[in-house]
């Protein structure tokens, strides 16, 4: 199975720079058609537009109708649940009659597993005892597969970059990382960061992907990548588990 991580496009209409954070967009789209063998999903990892309005969901979701494959999507702290649902209730999978938009699906040979970790105090991540519980029976919902979880705040320390704790607390993260310990997650995938970043939650690979827009994006890189978005693929071998390959967008009009 392949899947195909993108995150942070902060798509924002009214910033100086809206057309540059539409054209990675696009490009990373336009990008993800033509590889060969296809992803078989895409997963965005929150953060999809900057202001959490109508309009900016409106335009990312149509770039997204662009994908050739079913793409799911996280909430992330620059979100805004209720409109995001509303943009993307069309597609099935969020559920209603809860706030937070966490999921499963099961419908591919690994069980993909969305949480919510937004926080209403701040941009940095929260994860409550009812999201403990939520979390819990989506794991234990289907027994036999190995799952996949996307977080948009990464449950690990990152130690690249100013901060390295992504969550209000150690407590609040320790008690998630706590909940993911399962045997059969094979991968934890996170945004939020900018910048690419891997560690563990207890013996479970997990990372985060850089952002997909460009002038967002921290770390360094050559002046010939600085208009190209980067963005991740997962593979996943039920000998070997997940391996990740980093791939830069070609630099090339979106079609
Ligand atoms: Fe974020």
């Amino acid at each position: 199975m392949i899947i195909a991580q993108i995150s942070d496009t902060h798509i924002a209409l009214d910033s100086p720079d809206a057309d540059q954070r539409i054209r990675d967009f696009e490009l990373t789209i336009a990008d993800i058609n033509r590889l060969d063998p296809a992803p078989d999903v895409i997963v965005h990892t929150g953060d999809i537009v900057h202001n959490g309005r109508q309009d900016e969901y409106a335009h990312s979701l149509a770039t997204l109708a662009k994908a050739r494959m079913p793409v799911y999507v996280l909430a992330g702290n620059k979100d805004d649940r209720m409109r995001l649902r509303e943009a993307f209730s069309g597609y099935g999978y969020l559920a209603p009659g809860s706030d937070f938009i966490d999921y499963a699906i099961d419908e591919f040979p690994v069980r993909l597993v969305a949480l919510d970790t937004l926080s209403s105090r701040s941009n940095k991540g929260d994860f409550c005892l009812e999201r403990i519980g939520r979390l819990t029976d989506l794991i234990n919902a289907e027994t036999a597969k190995p799952i996949a979880v996307f977080t948009h705040h990464p449950p690990f320390e990152v130690t690249v970059g100013p901060d390295r704790l992504h969550f209000e607390t150690p407590e609040i993260m320790s008690r998630l990382r706590q909940a993911l310990q399962c045997e059969r997650i094979a991968g934890v995938f996170s945004g939020h960061v900018h910048r690419a970043a891997a560690g563990q939650v207890g013996r479970i690979p997990a990372t985060v992907m850089p952002c997909i827009a460009t002038r967002l994006r921290k770390g360094e890189y050559p002046a010939a990548m600085q208009k190209r978005p980067v963005y991740q693929i997962h593979r996943f071998d039920p000998l070997w588990g997940f391996a990740t390959e980093t791939r830069i967008v070609a630099d090339r009009v979106a079609t």
